[in-house]
């Protein structure tokens, strides 16, 4: 009755479309129906703009509208991206955002504004959707770009070597081809949204008066998120008031260790309900979670620096006990320089300065160390204040979702593997996979939202084969997979190789993996339990042992992916997959390399690795 009457009385629609449409509405459950009106959004969005882009092929407008693409893998480089067009768009400034994977690298000869904001992965690599621009620009093919003004915004930790290394290679080679830059490169560390808003309203303000004096107003084209295929990321998580900035309180349903007795793994198997959050999400997407840190690690800290849990103190905006913010604010089991540098001035200590000034050496010492190990080595006291300054905010972390809505309905599924260590005589436990497993309930809530991965995506034909590659809690997006392949009936083949240590404890979803496998859902399943023989057996040999139907599969269209470990596995399993273009596509090392990179700008090669 809501649904005719409404639209009967304002419909721009024909008789016999009123009623297709409620036919339709009918049918729908409540996550459809917030698709479909998601879908509808981006589609009128994108009809109101320049046609829909296809991969590789997004020409932003140029003269003198302002380019903004992205380099990201999680998301947080996106969404500055985003925030800066918003804040263009505001001052009257044509702004298109536009993804490095989709960039068409002919238009940066017309290109006369454009900004940069990447991330940087590996040691010191682009993210996977800047490899193919972050290449073409340091080509013998790129263009001189003496009209081009620019600007770079870098994402990175500190943690790591080499911090913002893309950001700065970006930076240095736009200059090298002559390009401008019209405000200075930052390099932002984890805790980046305040100086990531400055950097930006100073850019716009620097902005303002060129490109509103040469621009009228109008509508801008934003290339992402795009309309590609039913469950595209227009619509994932559209329908929600909550994201990472307003997390929703979701209740956790169970949780389940699914790695044996004896196993040297703990992974658990999580369900938590989305029910009322209008959170939707697609196959290949991320949960964010935020958690509480241990109170036992709140209180030895508390004890060590000898201030009381009740003493007031201020972050941001917001006074509260010391006690409160340790336990739901501050990052305390990830250790990072800046923590090490701002306790060692509080307490005055020679040695941790000292340690501190050798970012080398500071950096293996943090390596397997928590806040709490710091502050154990090197005791000292200090205000209450100082302690929570040099702590940065606690960020979420991400899991890759193991179910698929098509399946679950308002629920999403994790697969966690719990960071549980034995270092200098204590016992150690990661903070989200921690408070995961031995401090949340089943009943009690987490503070979660969806995180979108565009560049993880299942074909858009369900007839395409795909080759899933997840040793570990690499499982999870490819159990999301294999659940919305079967939901959808898709005919595509699909292969999957998994690896752990040992076939009877850590043969994760093993039943379930093996009743796909009955079914004919799982076309292949091959498995390298790495200890189970005396020498190991990984993901990547089994790869090389089924090189040449690899080659033939990939000959047929098929789409691949590799999800776990980005330290060593993914690297060890893409060398095997060159291996096998080399010898089974009779390529020499640069032609196979060639093939990889066009598999990668096709969308036929993706990575979630971390
Ligand atoms: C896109 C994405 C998807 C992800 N998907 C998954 C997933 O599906 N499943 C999953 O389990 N994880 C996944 N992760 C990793 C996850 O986000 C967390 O990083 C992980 O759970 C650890 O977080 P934590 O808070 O428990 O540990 P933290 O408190 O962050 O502690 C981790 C730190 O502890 C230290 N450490 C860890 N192990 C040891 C050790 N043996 N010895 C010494 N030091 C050690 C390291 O310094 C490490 O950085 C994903 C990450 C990303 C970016
Ligand atoms: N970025 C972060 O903050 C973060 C936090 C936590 C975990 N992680 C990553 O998440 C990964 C997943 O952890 P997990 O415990 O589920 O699985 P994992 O440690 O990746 O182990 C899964 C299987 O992969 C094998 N393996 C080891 N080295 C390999 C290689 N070079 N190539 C192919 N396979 C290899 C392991 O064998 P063996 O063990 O027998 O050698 C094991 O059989 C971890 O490796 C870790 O790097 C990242
Ligand atoms: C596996 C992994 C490797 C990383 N390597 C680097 C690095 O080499 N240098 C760096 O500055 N940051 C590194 N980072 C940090 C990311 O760049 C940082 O988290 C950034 O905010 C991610 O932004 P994105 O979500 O847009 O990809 C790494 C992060 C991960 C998970």
């Amino acid at each position: 009755m809501l649904l005719s009457s409404l639209v009967a009385q304002a419909s721009p629609l024909s008789e016999q479309q009123v009623n297709q449409l409620q036919q339709l509405v009918s049918q729908l459950n409540p996550i459809q129906q917030a698709w479909v009106s998601g879908y509808l959004a981006a589609s009128a969005q994108l009809a109101g703009q320049t046609a829909t882009p296809a991969a590789g092929t997004v020409s932003a407008a140029a003269s003198s509208s302002l380019t903004i693409l992205f380099g990201s893998q999680t998301g947080n480089a996106r969404h500055l991206a985003q925030a800066l067009a918003e804040q263009a768009k505001t001052k009257g400034i044509n702004a298109n955002v536009v993804d490095m994977a989709d960039y068409k690298t002919s238009q940066l000869k017309n290109e006369q504004y454009l900004v940069i904001v990447t991330s940087t992965y590996g040691e010191g690599e682009p993210p996977e959707n800047a490899v193919a621009l972050h290449n073409f620009l340091f080509s013998k093919k790129a263009p001189k770009l003496p009209q081009l003004k620019y600007a770079v915004l870098g994402l990175g930790d500190t943690s790591y070597e080499f911090f913002c290394k893309t950001a700065q290679d970006f930076d240095q080679r736009l200059a090298e081809l002559g390009a401008t830059a019209v405000h200075q490169r930052a390099d932002l560390d984890v805790d980046y949204q305040t100086l990531a808003d400055n950097w930006s309203s100073e850019l716009i303000n620097k902005l303002e008066p060129e490109l509103t004096a040469s621009s009228a107003p109008s509508a801008q084209v934003i290339a992402w998120p795009r309309v590609d295929s039913p469950g595209s990321d227009a619509t994932a998580g559209s329908a929600s008031q909550y994201n990472k900035q307003n997390p929703f309180a979701a209740e956790l349903y169970t949780k389940q260790k699914i790695t044996g007795r004896d196993s040297t793994k703990d992974v658990r198997h999580i369900e938590i309900s989305l029910a009322g959050s209008g959170l939707t999400y697609q196959p290949g997407d991320a949960l964010g979670v935020y958690f509480n840190n241990d109170p036992a690690l709140v209180r030895e800290l508390l004890l060590l620096t000898a201030i009381a849990r009740d003493t007031p103190v201020t972050l941001g905006t917001e006074t509260l006990t010391v006690e409160q913010a340790l336990t739901e604010q501050l990052e305390l089991t990830q250790s990072y320089p800046a923590f090490a540098e701002k306790y060692a001035a509080a307490i005055n200590h020679a040695d941790l300065l000292a340690l501190s000034s050798d970012k080398a050496q500071l950096r293996s010492y943090l390596s397997d160390r928590q806040i709490i190990d710091i502050v154990r080595d090197y005791p000292g006291l200090l205000s209450a204040q100082q302690l929570v300054d040099a702590l940065r905010k606690q960020q979420p972390r991400l899991y890759s979702i193991a179910s698929s809505q098509a399946e679950v309905e308002e629920e999403v599924h994790l697969t966690v593997g719990v960071v549980r260590y034995d270092a200098f005589g204590q016992p150690h436990l990661g903070g989200a996979s921690g408070f995961l497993a031995e401090r949340l309930a089943e009943g009690e809530n987490v503070r979660v939202f969806v995180e979108q991965n565009p560049n993880f995506r299942l074909p858009q034909s369900d007839d395409t084969p795909v080759i899933m590659v997840g040793p570990g809690t690499g499982i999870a997006p490819f159990r999301a997979f294999l659940q919305e392949r079967d939901a959808r009936g898709a005919s595509g083949k699909n292969w999957l190789f998994f690896g752990n240590p040992h076939f009877t404890q850590d043969f994760l979803y093993q039943l379930e993996l093996q009743n796909y496998l009955k079914r004919g859902l799982l076309t292949k399943l091959d498995v390298a339990f790495s200890r189970d023989q005396a020498s190991k057996v990984y993901v990547q040999d089994k790869l090389r042992k089924h090189g040449e139907q690899v080659w033939q599969w990939l000959q047929d269209g098929a789409h691949l992916y590799i999800c776990g470990d980005a330290n060593r596995m993914a690297k060890d399993v893409q060398q095997a997959l060159l291996d096998i273009v080399q010898q089974y596509g009779a390529k020499t090392a640069e032609q196979a390399q060639a093939y990889l990179d066009e598999l990668r700008a096709a969308k036929r090669y993706q990575k979630d690795v971390y």
